[in-house]
C-alpha cells in the first residue's frame, strides 16, 4: 500500500526533468559546453547572436558588439560576464571592452575588421609619443580597444582576428594616411590582463599593444603577416610591468616581440617604464627585423626582461637593442638564455644611432643609458655576422656579457664576424672569437652570464578553469 504514492511521485519527477531536459537542450544547442583556462571565469554569459550578430561576413556587427559589452558591463560587480561569439564570419568595426569582461571566441570564428577606413574614430596620440607613428597628428583607435580597466580576458579556441590589413599597406606607402593605423589590440591604463589562444593576422600595423598597465598574461597567440607588410609588430608591451608572453609563434613584417616606453622628450617626461617582462617559447619569423627588439621608443626606460626558450628562422636579428641620442632613459638588466636561430644576418645587434625623432624639440645631451645586457646559450647557423655592437660615442653601452654561444657562419658571411665600437663588457666561450671590446675569459665560463634565478608576481598568477555549460535547475 506504501508502495503507490511513491511511484507516483516518481514518476512526475521523471516527467519533470525530461520536460526540463528538453527545454534546456534546445537552448544548450545554441551555445555548447567547454571549458578554458582564465585568470577568472565569469557568472553571467550571453551570445553576440543575443545581440542582433550575424556571423555571414557582410553585415557589420560594431553595433552588435559594442551593444553586447555595454549591456554586460552592467555585471562587473556581480561576476562578471562572458561574450561568446560562435563560428562564423563577423564583420565589425572597432569596439571598446569592458571591466571584469571575457570576449571568447569559438572555434571557426573569425572577426574581421571593416575596411572602411572613414568610419574608424580617431583618438588622441600617447602621451608618451606625443605624436602618432605614420603622420604626426592623431591615430586611428584599435579594433578591440580597451582603456581604464581591471580583470579583462580576450580569448578563444584560436579562433582568428582578421584585420584585413591590404588596404591599410596600400594607403600607408602611399602616404595616404591621415592619421597612424589602427592596432588589432590595444589595452590601456589597466590592470590584470589575458589575451590567449588566439591567431592574429594581417593587421594594419602592430599587433598587441599593451600600454601603461600591468599583469598582463599573453599565451599561445599566432600571428601572421606578410613578412614584407609595414610595422605589423607582433607583441608590443609598452611601459607595462609585470607581463608573461609565453608559446607565441609569429611571422611578421616587424620585429616579433618590440619592447617599448615611449619617444624622446615625451617619454622622458611621462616617464613610464617597461619592467619585469619574461618572454617564453617565442618562434619567430621576420626578415628584416628582429625576433626581440627593446626600443627603439624606450625614453621611459626598460628593466628587466627575461627571455628563454627563443627560437628564429629567417630572421635578420635574434635580439636588438635600438636607441639614439635624444631619447634619454635606459635599456638595463636584460637577460637572455637560450636561443636556436637559424638564417640571421646579425645574431646579436646594438644600435647607438637609430634616429627616428618624434620631433626636433628632442634634448641632444638626453642619452639612454644602456647597461647589464646579459646573453647566453646560444646555437645559430648560416649567420652573416656574429655582433654588430654599436654604443654611442661619448655614452658607451657596459656591462655587456655573452657566453656559451656557437655561431656557425655562412658560406658568405662577412669576413670579420665582430663589429664593435663604444661598448663594454665580457664574454665566455663564444664562437668565433669576439670582438677584443668584449674579451673572452674561455670555455670554463659558460655560465657566467647571468639569468636571475628569483621568479616573478606574474609567474606566480595561476589560470583557472573556466567552463561553460548547461544548468538544469
Ligand atoms: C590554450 O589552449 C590550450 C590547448 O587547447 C589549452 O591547453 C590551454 O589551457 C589554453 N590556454 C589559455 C590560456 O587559454
Ligand atoms: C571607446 O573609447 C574611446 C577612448 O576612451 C572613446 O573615444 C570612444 O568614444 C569609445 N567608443 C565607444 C563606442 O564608446
Ligand atoms: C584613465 O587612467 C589614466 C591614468 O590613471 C587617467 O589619467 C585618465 O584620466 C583615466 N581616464 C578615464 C577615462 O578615466
Ligand atoms: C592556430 O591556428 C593557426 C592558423 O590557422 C595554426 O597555424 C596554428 O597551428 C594553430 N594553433 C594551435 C595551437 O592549434
Ligand atoms: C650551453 O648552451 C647549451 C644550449 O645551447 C646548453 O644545453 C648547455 O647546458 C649550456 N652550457 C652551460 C655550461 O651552461
Ligand atoms: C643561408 O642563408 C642564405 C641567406 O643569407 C640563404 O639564401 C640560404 O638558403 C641559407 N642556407 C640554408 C642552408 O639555410
Amino acid at each position: 500500500m506504501m508502495i503507490k504514492p511513491i511511484k507516483l511521485v516518481l514518476v512526475v519527477f521523471l516527467g519533470v526533468i525530461i520536460i526540463l531536459n528538453g527545454v534546456e537542450c534546445r537552448k544548450a544547442r545554441s551555445l555548447e559546453s567547454f571549458e578554458y583556462s582564465a585568470i577568472s571565469c565569469r557568472g553571467h554569459s550571453a551570445s553576440i547572436l543575443d545581440y542582433g550578430g550575424v556571423g555571414d561576413g557582410k553585415t557589420l556587427n560594431t553595433k552588435a558588439f559594442q551593444t553586447a559589452v555595454n549591456h554586460l558591463s552592467q555585471y562587473a560587480s556581480d561576476g562578471g560576464a562572458q561574450l561568446f561569439v560562435p563560428a562564423g564570419k563577423w564583420l565589425a568595426g572597432t569596439f571598446n571592452l569592458t571591466s571584469h569582461f571575457t570576449l571568447y571566441l569559438q572555434k571557426d570564428a573569425i572577426l574581421l575588421a571593416s575596411q572602411d577606413i572613414n568610419s574608424w574614430p580617431v583618438v588622441d596620440p600617447l602621451p608618451s609619443y606625443g605624436h602618432g607613428r605614420d603622420a604626426a597628428g592623431g591615430r586611428y583607435i584599435s579594433l578591440i580597444f580597451g582603456t581604464n580597466l581591471t580583470d579583462v580576458v580576450i580569448t578563444g579556441e584560436n579562433a582568428t582576428i582578421d584585420g584585413q590589413g591590404g588596404l591599410w599597406w596600400q594607403q600607408f606607402h602611399k602616404k595616404k594616411l591621415k592619421y597612424t593605423r589602427p592596432y588589432l589590440i590595444e589595452i590601456m591604463h589597466s590592470d590584470n590582463i589575458q589575451i590567449s589562444n588566439l591567431t592574429l593576422v594581417n593587421s594594419p600595423s602592430w599587433n598587441v599593444h599593451p600600454v601603461y598597465s600591468s599583469n598582463i598574461i599573453i599565451q599561445g597567440i599566432t600571428i601572421l603577416a606578410p613578412v614584407t607588410s609595414p610595422n605589423t609588430d607582433g607583441i608590443n608591451p609598452d611601459s607595462c610591468t609585470n607581463t608573461r608572453i609565453e608559446d607565441t609563434y609569429i611571422v611578421s613584417g616587424d620585429d616579433c616581440i618590440a619592447i617599448k616606453s615611449g619617444w624622446d622628450e615625451y617619454g622622458i617626461s611621462y616617464g613610464m617604464p617597461t619592467k619585469q617582462l619574461i618572454i617564453r617559447r617565442l618562434t619567430c619569423i621576420s626578415p628584416y627585423s628582429a625576433a626581440i627588439a627593446l626600443g627603439s621608443e624606450m625614453s621611459g626606460g626598460i628593466q628587466d626582461v627575461r627571455a628563454e626558450d627563443i627560437t628564429a628562422i629567417q630572421t635578420e636579428s635574434g635580439v636588438r637593442i635600438k636607441t639614439a641620442v635624444g631619447r634619454g632613459g635606459y635599456v638595463k638588466d636584460i637577460y637572455v638564455k637560450g636561443m636556436n636561430l637559424h638564417t640571421m644576418k646579425w645574431v646579436f645587434w646594438m644600435t647607438g644611432n637609430y634616429g627616428s625623432h618624434a620631433d626636433s624639440h628632442y634634448d641632444p645631451n638626453a642619452l639612454p643609458e644602456i647597461k647589464g645586457i646579459n646573453y647566453r646559450d646560444v646555437v645559430a647557423e648560416n649567420v652573416t655576422m656574429a655582433g654588430r655592437l654599436e654604443g654611442i660615442s661619448g655614452d658607451p653601452f657596459t656591462g655587456i656579457c655573452i657566453s656559451n654561444v656557437t655561431i656557425g657562419m655562412a658560406k658568405k658571411a662577412k669576413k670579420y664576424p665582430w663589429a664593435c665600437a663604444d661598448v663594454e663588457g665580457v664574454a665566455g666561450g663564444v664562437v668565433p672569437t669576439p670582438c677584443e671590446l668584449l674579451p673572452d675569459q674561455g670555455e670554463e665560463k659558460l655560465g657566467m652570464c647571468d639569468f636571475p634565478s628569483d621568479s616573478l608576481a606574474i609567474d606566480s598568477v595561476a589560470l583557472q578553469k573556466c567552463s561553460y555549460g548547461m544548468k538544469y535547475f
